[in-house]
């Protein structure tokens, strides 16, 4: 039985290199094997508090191929928060009538404080700007099938990386792989300090960059994010730099033979359709690979694998 049962996932940094590894291995049996009756008489809760299509139904689908049920909201304004119900007393409530709650909420912080009040375990769907970490298993499983190894990669990561949370929980898994680090973003929105000395505490370099063009060729993985307008606490500074990089098929030239063009979407302009037919672009199969890694977390959490 793994260390993992019973235990929230808050932060990548819960996780050990091990732990990673097996919930990597665990969704690859998924993947080969997706149909497990396992979830049967299990109840799983989805409170989504932040708009989400792949988070939150990769979950449910997930619940779903298991055999398990599942219940929930997808927005706040559908449930008694609407009303005034503290999130103590929403987690207190959804924790009599499920066995394990996954929730995404505009607070940072908010899943480790729903994960010290919760009786069940709580899988963090993504909390403000702070962590995504399913996400981050996603994109390490991703990372693995298509380099074949987590080891010394390259990767670029581009646009949103002050706001952009899948970033912040990346560089702190794959520092433990040995990574080289390549930033590129407005000068407004670079890597927050707290996650360059994550690195820097891991012995790797980070590198920092405004052009996009000058990473093409030296990256192993081209992590596109997002502009997360929604997070900017004025909207003239989002006009500023919503348009800072757009990836275009044509930039993709002088690219390593092994590169691959990851982005966690939703995806607004920064990547061009024309992009989406190019063997390199691989961000439609990394949100695929999403509900085989939350097979693996819940089966593992639920100490069924
Ligand atoms: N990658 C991701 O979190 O997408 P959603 O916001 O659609 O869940």
């Amino acid at each position: 039985m793994s260390k993992l049962k019973g235990k929230s996932l808050v932060s990548i940094t819960d996780y050990s290199k091990d732990d990673i590894l097996r919930i990597l291995d665990t969704a690859e049996e998924f993947e080969a094997n997706q149909r497990q009756n396992i979830l049967n008489g299990y109840v799983i809760a989805s409170l989504f508090f932040e708009p989400s299509t792949r988070t939150r139904l990769s979950f449910e689908s997930a619940v779903q191929y298991l055999g398990g049920s599942i219940i929930g909201f997808a927005s706040a304004d559908t449930s008694s928060v609407k009303k005034g119900e503290t999130l103590k007393d929403t987690i207190l409530t959804v924790s009599n009538y499920s066995d394990l709650i996954i929730m995404r909420n505009p607070m940072d912080g908010s899943a480790r404080y729903a994960s010290e009040v919760s009786p069940v375990p709580i899988i963090n769907a993504g909390d403000g700007a702070n962590q995504h970490p399913t996400q981050c298993l996603l994109d390490l499983y991703s990372i693995r099938k298509t380099q074949s190894t987590l080891d010394n990669i390259d990767i670029a990561m581009i646009g949103d990386l002050k706001y952009g949370r899948t970033v912040h929980s990346l560089v702190q898994a794959l520092s433990l792989f040995g990574a080289k680090f390549h930033f590129v973003s407005p000068d407004s929105l670079k890597m927050p300090s707290s996650v360059k000395t994550w690195v820097k505490n891991a012995g790797l370099e980070y590198h920092q960059y405004t052009e996009l063009t000058d990473v093409i060729p030296i990256a192993d993985i081209l992590y596109m994010t997002r502009i997360q307008g929604e997070r900017f606490p004025d909207p003239l500074e989002y006009e500023k730099v919503k348009n800072s990089y757009i990836l275009e098929n044509a930039m993709l030239e002088n690219s390593k033979d092994n590169m691959k063009v990851l982005h966690p979407l939703p995806r607004v302009n920064e990547i061009t359709e024309d992009v989406d037919d190019n063997p390199k672009a691989y961000y439609f199969q990394q949100a695929k690979n999403g509900v085989y890694i939350r097979q693996a977390l819940i089966a593992t959490i639920l100490g069924l694998k």
